[in-house]
């Protein structure tokens, strides 16, 4: 069941975009080379405390630490820790996920540690750009497949996969609540957009041609591509209003 937000829940789910926002941003200058991503984390968490907020990884369905912090081809759900530094050439996506007053804001973004390649430079680029892609593509009225159609047409010509095992979500007072959102076409999606929905659109993009990932046996979390490529994701919360997209997890 999809639910329509009202004019409070739309309020509150502002305030919980905007704050993910800016922990994100507020994160920023730390991602750089020789720092652990438990280092993050702790910023991360200490952070969204300091703003009455909650972090909502921890302990979401035993997920250990409270930000996803997925490095080279790790794909998502990545855990910050103590033993991974970051290295020059390395991307990391850090993906925050706040919960205040019951509702939340989720948001990611992959970063650049040095001088990363090119290839890698460009798979991050464009991995933005598929996200934006998909933002677009929302109307209301319109099907939910038309974002991942949108996503799909301007990420199949480099080459690249499109990740299918896991997918956009609704959000608000649950952290993942329907309908999914897939980032590639598929008339399993057709399902019609309307006024006060909203969901994440968070596309992961591997650079090789396998779209298929492989989820750790060890912890149980850490999602890597299969064939070791690099992966890159963005995300952003975004509402549906008359006009388009409301993006929620601006700053
Ligand atoms: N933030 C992730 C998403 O975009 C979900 C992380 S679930 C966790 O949906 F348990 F790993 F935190
Ligand atoms: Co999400
Ligand atoms: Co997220």
């Amino acid at each position: 069941m999809i639910y329509i937000k009202n004019e409070y829940d739309i309020k509150m789910m502002r305030k919980a975009g905007e704050l993910a926002a800016k922990l994100l941003k507020y994160i920023e200058p730390f991602v750089k080379e020789g720092v652990s991503t438990l280092y993050l984390n702790d910023l991360c968490e200490e952070f969204t405390k300091k703003h009455g907020a909650i972090s909502a990884p921890l302990n979401y369905n035993g997920f250990p630490k409270s930000i996803c912090t997925s490095l080279n081809n790790v794909v998502c759900h990545g855990i910050p820790s103590e033993k991974e530094i970051l290295k020059d050439g390395d991307i990391i996506n850090i993906d925050v996920t706040v919960k205040l007053d019951g509702y939340h804001g989720d948001t990611s973004k992959t970063y650049l540690i040095g001088n990363v390649d090119e290839e890698a430079k460009y798979l991050v680029r464009r991995t933005e750009n598929a996200m934006y892609r998909g933002i677009k593509a929302v109307k209301p009225g319109k099907y939910f497949y038309e974002i991942g159609k949108a996503i799909e047409k301007y990420i199949s010509k480099f080459g690249y996969s499109i990740v299918r095992d896991f997918v956009g979500h609704g959000i608000g007072k649950n952290f993942h609540e329907d309908p999914q959102v897939l980032h590639y076409y598929s008339l399993r999606n057709k399902i019609r957009l309307q006024e006060g929905m909203i969901f994440t659109i968070e596309p992961m993009i591997n650079l090789g041609k396998s779209y298929k990932v492989r989820v750790s046996s060890e912890d149980g979390w850490t999602v890597t591509t299969e064939d070791g490529s690099l992966s890159a994701q963005f995300e952003h919360t975004v509402l549906v209003t008359s006009k388009g997209a409301e993006i929620l997890t601006k700053v």
